[in-house]
């Protein structure tokens, strides 16, 4: 294998360990939201940066009871332009002040709201213009994966997801305000997580696939998601290559979310 396309071990050159709790469609209201907020805040991170993306209607009141801790707030969606005719959407510019970065291209914002792998690319265009950072999700289907597909899909992910997005704001801050979180689907919200060695072998290989598109796949932070829990978070704390983790169902509750933050420090 030519040296360009060498995956490096476990956080070489201090790749930043990352942990974020995607809120989804929850907590039911935006006080239970300030409330849950409040609490994540008082968790033990270390060195681990830790986050939480609520619904964008309760962005303002979390990032306001949060203001002054290490605790960061991301939105789970932006759109790619400033204003306009976009009914339901949040642009970038409304997120300054409010949230450090956002979620682009969930696969439940794929599932149920059309984003493709071009648009995925133009919401984290728009945000990395802006100064924000960037969670950008993909991952497989369970028929992907059982067709054998996973590494085509993950390539096609990363080609037409992230390849238009200018090098210049991938570069930025070598990979500080990008990170990539794999997701198989058949792992969301299933209670049936990957095992370490296949996240390791995804993430290995859209490392792989960054190099490939010239961008430096050994500084990007990637995370872990699907059905992360405190119970299954040793299996990717200690896989290699896995910098972090997305977690849906047990970030709403502070005790597990801080057991998993901890799995990582
Ligand atoms: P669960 O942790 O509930 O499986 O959700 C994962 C997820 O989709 C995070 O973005």
């Amino acid at each position: 294998m030519s040296p360009q396309f060498r995956i490096l071990p476990r956080a070489p050159g201090g790749r930043r360990r990352l942990v974020v709790g995607n809120w989804k469609m929850n907590p039911a209201t935006v006080d239970e939201a300030v409330a849950l907020a409040a609490e994540v805040a008082r968790i033990e991170a270390g060195g681990v940066e830790v986050g939480i993306a609520p619904p964008a209607i309760a962005l303002g009141r979390v990032s306001d009871t949060v203001r002054g801790t290490a605790l960061r707030v991301y939105a789970q969606d932006v759109h790619w332009e400033q204003t306009g005719a976009f009914t339901a959407q949040t642009s970038t510019s409304m997120l300054a002040g409010i949230a450090v970065g956002s979620i682009v291209g969930h696969s439940e914002m794929r599932r149920d709201q059309g984003d493709s792998d071009a648009r995925v690319a133009a919401k984290a265009t728009a945000a990395l213009r802006a100064g924000l950072r960037v969670i950008l999700c993909l991952g497989e289907s369970l028929a992907q994966r059982n067709g054998g597909e996973t590494d085509v899909v993950l390539e096609r992910q990363v080609r037409d997801g992230i390849g238009p997005i200018p090098r210049d704001l991938l570069a930025a801050e070598r990979g500080v305000r990008s990170a990539i979180a794999y997701e198989p689907i058949w792992a969301i919200g299933t209670g049936v997580a990957a095992s370490g060695s296949q996240a390791s072998e995804a993430v290995r290989k859209i490392r792989l696939e960054l190099l490939r598109i010239g961008v430096d796949g050994n500084a990007t932070t990637i995370l872990y998601g699907g059905s992360v829990s405190a119970a299954s978070v040793g299996e990717f704390a200690r896989a290699e290559g896995v910098d972090g983790a997305l977690v849906g169902g047990a970030s709403l509750k502070p005790e597990e979310f801080a057991a998993i933050v901890a799995a990582f420090r």
